[in-house]
This record gives structure tokens, sequence and C-alpha cells, in this order.
């Protein structure tokens, strides 16, 4: 009995504590908040790109470590980076075609190559053969295509000489390595260095840019021979970024979970639509690759169809989140063809159907989902749009326990007006009751149909 008492306690204090530790770094009330984020909320869709040296191996963003390549021999790829095909207006046309409202570009990768010339680094573009600030292009070719601005930047760098040895370093030990050992590979990294360095450079890219609507900082993984808040001393890094850039959004990776606000979004890293319904209530970003890899790889077939990237889209979109999807450009400089085809096919898409994307969320729960359809929702216009992954055979759509609360209903694509089977006004269904929708015999030519329904 005093051992279950004395349980009951400790879970009570842990209770409190775990309430109490949710402490706040700003002032900024929700109201606030909402107002920062509505435009990020509103556009649901962004591109995500990521380009640096590993695009010349051309075998994953991740190939130093991977391979546990030393930085002497990775410095072939710096010698020969020469991207001449580089044309970042293209990049921010074919990102606007496809709907994209935000992209955001890697500054740095884990690598710890800068696209940006960083008055604190000879590791950058500026000193290869491409001699320029490839962020700078970046950001007058997408901001002059009205597209808002992220930038990611690596907390990792597996570069620098006082970024310490960890266990995702390319030169890291083998698990079962005496302590010793990694203190002797360290001997001479000197964290508190490469944390001013950080902070230098994030200090440039929000003071030399403009404005910047998105910081995407990667990756925290704490815990034994990782890192964590204290290692990229978080809290007063986003202390700073909030005073350079107040109206900022920030993603969750600078390990500061125990705050309320010390980050703004989710980030649900290549998951599948169907995991994508537990996040509703939140604020995330799905990020998802065309084929698997971030960065640019030649032999990578897994590339998802176009209905796999609609539903991601659709389904992020239908749980109230973002998708951010990424292209990886090759060493040259342009997409990858198999990437400019897909964001084609998406800017076909988008072209007749993204008014069931922007500023839009989930359905009220009185709207039960169709069979293999998905539920989208504009709060403002209160239109809802129905989703068809599955084309009836039947040529009909039944809307259970619709009547009474739909005025109008029509394809959104072509604003054709549907009606019922038996061409009874759809205004007048009685409450409660099921509406029969007649879809046309020939499919819209879409990948996935849409049905604007207008709600009374
Ligand atoms: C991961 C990977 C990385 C990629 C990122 C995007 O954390 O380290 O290569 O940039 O996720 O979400």
């Amino acid at each position: 009995m005093k051992k279950v008492l004395i349980a009951m306690v400790c879970i009570c204090l842990a209770g409190t504590t775990v309430l109490a530790q949710k402490k706040r770094l700003f002032n900024e009330t929700p109201v606030q908040k909402q107002q920062r984020m509505q435009w990020w909320e509103d556009a649901r869709f962004g591109m995500f790109i990521h380009w640096g040296l590993y695009a010349l191996p051309a075998r994953h963003e991740w190939v130093k470590n991977r391979e546990r390549i030393t930085t002497e021999q990775y410095q072939k790829y710096f010698d020969l980076f020469n991207p001449d095909l580089f044309e970042p207006k293209k990049w921010a046309k074919e990102a606007k075609a496809a709907g994209m409202k935000y992209a955001v570009l890697t500054t740095k990768h884990h690598e710890g190559f800068c696209l940006f010339d960083s008055k604190y680094t000879d590791y950058k573009a500026t000193n290869t053969p491409a001699k320029r600030d490839l962020v700078r292009e970046f950001v007058d070719a997408f901001r002059a295509e009205g597209i808002k601005i992220g930038f990611y930047y690596s907390l990792i760098d597996w570069h620098h000489p006082d970024f310490t040895i960890d266990r995702v370093h390319p030169q890291r030990l083998d698990e079962n390595a005496p302590e010793a050992e990694w203190e002797k590979i360290n001997k001479g990294r000197d964290m508190t260095k490469y944390r001013e360095y950080l902070f230098n450079q994030v200090t440039e890219l929000l003071t030399n840019y403009g404005k910047i609507d998105i910081l995407w900082l990667d990756f925290s993984y704490p815990g034994k021979h990782g890192k964590g808040k204290d290692d990229w001393n978080s809290v007063a890094l986003i202390k700073q970024i909030r005073k350079l850039q107040p109206g900022i959004i920030v993603d969750n990776r600078l390990d500061l979970g125990d705050y309320e606000d010390g980050e703004d979004f989710e980030t649900p890293e290549q998951v599948k639509p169907t995991t994508l319904v537990k996040y509703r209530g939140k604020t995330w970003e799905t990020c998802q690759t065309f084929s698997g890899s971030w960065g640019y790889y030649r032999d990578e077939h897994s590339w998802k169809s176009d209905k796999q990237l609609l539903d991601l889209l659709i389904t992020s979109t239908a749980n109230g989140g973002n998708l951010i999807l990424n292209v990886g450009p090759t060493a040259r400089g342009e997409f990858d063809y198999r990437a400019t085809r897909a964001l084609d096919s998406l800017a076909l898409w988008m072209h007749g159907n993204n008014r069931s994307i922007y500023n839009c969320t989930y359905a009220p729960d009185e709207f039960s989902e169709p069979d293999g359809a998905r539920l989208t929702y504009n709060p403002q216009t209160k239109r809802l749009y129905v989703h068809l992954f599955d084309y009836p055979y039947s040529r009909q759509l039944v809307l259970k326990g619709y009547g009474g609360k739909i005025s109008y209903a029509q394809l959104l694509n072509d604003a054709s007006e549907l009606r019922t089977i038996d061409n009874s006004a759809i205004d007048s269904a009685a409450t409660g009751s099921d509406i029969i929708l007649s879809l046309p015999a020939d499919r819209p030519p879409v990948e996935v149909p849409v049905i604007e329904l207008i709600l009374k």
C-alpha cells in the first residue's frame, strides 16, 4: 500500500513537473502567432530543394556518411562543382506552375558545403568553378515569381574541423568502441567554436538576403554520441533568429520540445499518407521526396507515381497540414527530367483543382467520406471538395446524409453542374437524406477528379 502511495505521489509530481517544464521563450499571443503562420497554413504546398556537392557522386546526400568518405577524398566534388546549366528562374517557374507557394533551399547540408557566400568559411560556392553566390540567385528568382523564401540550414557539419565526431559523422567509431577512443578522435575539436560558426552563418543568412519566410534547421539527435539543444545552444539560437526576422517560421528540429514556443511546426518525414490523420489539430508539414533520396540520385528507381504524389498533397490538406515536395537538382544545375515530368503533371492537376488545396483543411465531422474519396474543406467559402481517387464504375456517387446541407454541386476542373440521378434539385433534398450524384460517363481528364459542393 505504502509503495502504491509513493508511486502515485511520484506520478503526480512527475505530472506537475512535466506541466511546469513547458516554459515559454517569447511573449507572442496566440492571435499574433496565428497571424504569423496564416500565409503558410493557407499555402499548403511548398518545394524543397536539396542541392550541394553530393549532386556529383549522385548517390544520396548522405554519401559522405554512408561511405565514410574523408574530407580529403570528398574534395574532388568541390573542385569540380560547376553547375553550368543553373537557371534559377526556370526552377522558380516550374515551382510556381506546380502551385507551390514557398520554396526551401539547402543553403548548407550536413556535408558542410555552403551555397552562399559566407564570410566564415572558404568551403563555399564562390570558391568552386561556380564562382558565385547561388543562394542569392535562388532568392532573387523565386521572389520574382512571388514564391516565399525558405532556408534550410544543417546544424550538422561534417566538414567543420571543430564539429565533434559523433554517431552520425562519416568518421564515427564503431558502436562498441571504448570512450577513450572517442575522446582521442575528438581531441582538438571544440564545439564552442563550431557554435560560434553556426550562429555567425545563421546571422548572415538572416541578414544579407532580405525577408526570409522560413528557416528549416536540421537536425537534433540527442543521447549518447549525439547532439541536441545544448550542443547548438538552441535557446539562444532561436532568440537570435526571431530577433533578426520577427515574422519567420521555424521548424521543430532544434530539440526545443520542452518549450511551448520552441518550434512552429512538426515535420513528419517520408511518412505514408494514411498516417497523417494523427496530426489533425497540430501545425505540421510533411516533407517528402519524389524518389526516396533528397539529393540527386541517378540510379534511384522508386519514383512515386502521379497519383501517389496527389495522394500526399490531398491527404495532407485533408488532415490540416502542408506538403513540401523535394527536388534534387543535378550537378549541372538542372532539375532531373523525372522531377520535371512529375512537376508538370502536378501543374496540370493544380491548374484546374487548386481551389481544393489552398486555404483548405479537414471537413467538419458531419460529412462522412464517400468510398474511395477524400474530403477537404474551405471554411471561409464553405465549400466542400470530394476527391475521387476511385472513379465509380456505376457513375454514381452516394453522399451519405448530405441532404439539406448542399445547395449546388459541380466538377471543379470545368465548373460543370452535377445533378442527382433522378435530376431532383440538390438544394431541396430532405435533411439528412442521401444525395446520389450522377457522374459523367467520360471520366474528367485529370488524375484525381474533384467535385465542389457549395454548402448551404
Ligand atoms: C533528414 C536528412 C536529410 C534531409 C532531411 C529533410 O533529416 O538528414 O538528408 O535533408 O531530413 O527532411
